[in-house]
This record gives C-alpha cells, structure tokens and sequence, in this order.
C-alpha cells in the first residue's frame, strides 16, 4: 500500500495499535504522520523512531475528550497543511468491572473518550474532506461493537455507539469521494488491559491476542476500503454473523464465557 503526498492522522499514537499505524503509515509513504494523544513524553519518543523515514512526523498533544482541545487541534491542523487525508479515530480505553462496582464518572469517561472523542474529531476534518471530495475516515472500534461483554458493558456501548455512528455516517457519505471504515479487532496484546481495574484478569497475553502489527495492516487497509467493517482476524466475521443470526443460541455461549472473567 502506497501513501505517497498523504496527511494521516492518527489518535491514541502514543501507544499500542495507533503508535504501531503510525509508524507503518511512515513506512508506506505518508508525507506527514500527525500523532495525537495526550502524552507529550511518548510522542516525542515515537516521534524520534519514526524520523527515520522520509515523512514529517506532527506531535500534538490532545486530550480527544475535551471538545474545546479537539477544536484547537483540528484548526491548526488545517490551517498547517489544509488537509487531512486519513484520520484515524483509535484513542479509547475500558474500565474493567460489573456495572453495579462502577461509577456514573467511570463510564461517561470511557463514553466521552471512545464515542464521542471519535465524533469531535470527525467533525473537526469531516467538511474539509467532503469540500475536497476526498479522504478516508479509520475508526478503530472492537468485536466489543458486536457483543456485549460482561464486565465492559460502558467500554461495549461505546463501541456498539462508534459503529452504529460509522454505519449512518458511511451511508450519508456515499458519492462523495469521503470514506469511513470501523476496524474491529479481538483482544491485541498493548497496554490497553495494564489499567487498573483489570486487576488480575489481564488477558492481554492469551492464545488468541494478536499483535498490533496486524491490526495496524488492517488500519492501513481500511483507509482504502470501501467496506464498512473490517473484522480482525477476519474469521470472526463468522462469529459475529452467528450472533446476530443466532442470538439465541450464542447469546447464552457468549454470557457464559465473558461471566466467568467476572471472577
Ligand atoms: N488491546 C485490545 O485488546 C483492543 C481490542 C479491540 C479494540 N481496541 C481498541 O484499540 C484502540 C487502541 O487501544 P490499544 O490496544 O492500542 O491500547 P493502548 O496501548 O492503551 O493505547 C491507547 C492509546 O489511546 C490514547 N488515549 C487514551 N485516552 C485518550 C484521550 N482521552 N485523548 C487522547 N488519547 C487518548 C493513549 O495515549 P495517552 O495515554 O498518551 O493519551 C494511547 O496512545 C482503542 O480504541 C481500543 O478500544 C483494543
């Protein structure tokens, strides 16, 4: 896959699956990378391994949650390079725990950082890449966008919010030259399980987690997809149609499974 004279931008680059994608968009040609999260010290580090290649590397720090930074950013992001051409919405994160253990705070937090940090920062590029009539929008979601999970039930309707959003916003789009596809990947072994409340139910290092390696080929693909779901691995695409064609049958196989992580 070839970026060559593409601006990308990447949320959540410090760390994990978006620091990964930025650096695979480097590699691929992209002649700007813009990494965005909150963490200045991370960025920095990211963006001194990237310099490496031929492409210029952005650092901005932003917190996604906050409407007033995301703003700020989106506007001296245009007013620099008067395009974004990939934006790809992968900041977010969980709080672990059975709905009744968690505070109103805790789950609005995780809300206003996976959903609604991915609306800001559409909103911040989506009219410049409609006038150009051309762009892709990534949004990295999960097979959490697909199954409510016991124990992530803020986290899954986040991410079932971010796909319904992608999905109308994918229809609106249609022969504009302006794409969007969710990527949703199983469990990928990055920091992601290292918050807290996960405790001793990490399951960041299980047979089944993928390397963020993967994921990142399926971002980089995704910003040239017209498709509006990219399952990753692609086999749970099959999972994820028995679920909505046999709920009866895997809803109670699913329950059981995710319960038992409950503890
Ligand atoms: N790991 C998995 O098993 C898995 C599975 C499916 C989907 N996903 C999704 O993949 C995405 C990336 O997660 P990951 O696994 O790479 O986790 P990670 O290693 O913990 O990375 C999360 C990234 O999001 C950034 N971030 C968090 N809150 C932010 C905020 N309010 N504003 C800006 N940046 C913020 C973090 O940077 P700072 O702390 O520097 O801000 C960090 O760069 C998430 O959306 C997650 O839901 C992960």
């Amino acid at each position: 896959m070839n970026f060559a004279g593409k601006v990308v931008l990447v949320t959540g680059a410090s760390s994990g699956i978006g620091r990964q994608a930025s650096i695979d968009f480097a590699k691929a040609g992209a002649q700007t990378v813009i990494i965005v999260s909150r963490s200045e010290e991370r960025l920095a580090k990211l963006a001194a391994e990237i310099s490496e290649q031929h492409c210029q590397i952005v650092q901005h720090v932003c917190d996604v949650s906050s409407k007033e930074q995301v703003s700020a950013m989106g506007k001296s992001v245009l007013d620099r390079f008067g395009r974004v051409d990939v934006l790809v919405n992968n900041a977010g994160f969980a709080v672990f725990g059975p709905v009744k253990d968690q505070s109103i705070e805790q789950i609005e937090s995780v809300m206003a950082t996976n959903y609604l940090g991915m609306v800001y920062c559409t909103k911040a590029f989506l009219d410049s890449m409609i006038a150009r009539r051309s762009g892709h929008i990534v949004n990295v979601a999960s097979l959490a966008a697909s199954f409510g999970v016991a124990g992530l039930a803020g986290y899954s309707a986040s991410k079932y919010a971010m796909l319904g959003f992608s999905e109308a916003l994918h229809h609106e789009l249609r022969g504009t030259g302006v794409g969007v596809t969710v990527v949703s990947p199983i469990a990928v072994k990055t920091d992601f399980f290292n918050n807290e409340s996960f405790g001793s139910r990490n399951p960041n290092y299980t047979y089944y987690s993928l390397d963020p390696r993967n994921v990142s080929k399926a971002i980089l693909r995704a910003a040239n997809s017209p498709r509006l779901e990219i399952v990753v691995p692609f086999y749970m695409r099959a999972a994820v149609w028995f679920k909505h064609t046999l709920p009866f049958v895997v809803q109670p196989i699913s329950g059981t499974l995710f319960r038992s992580r409950l503890g």
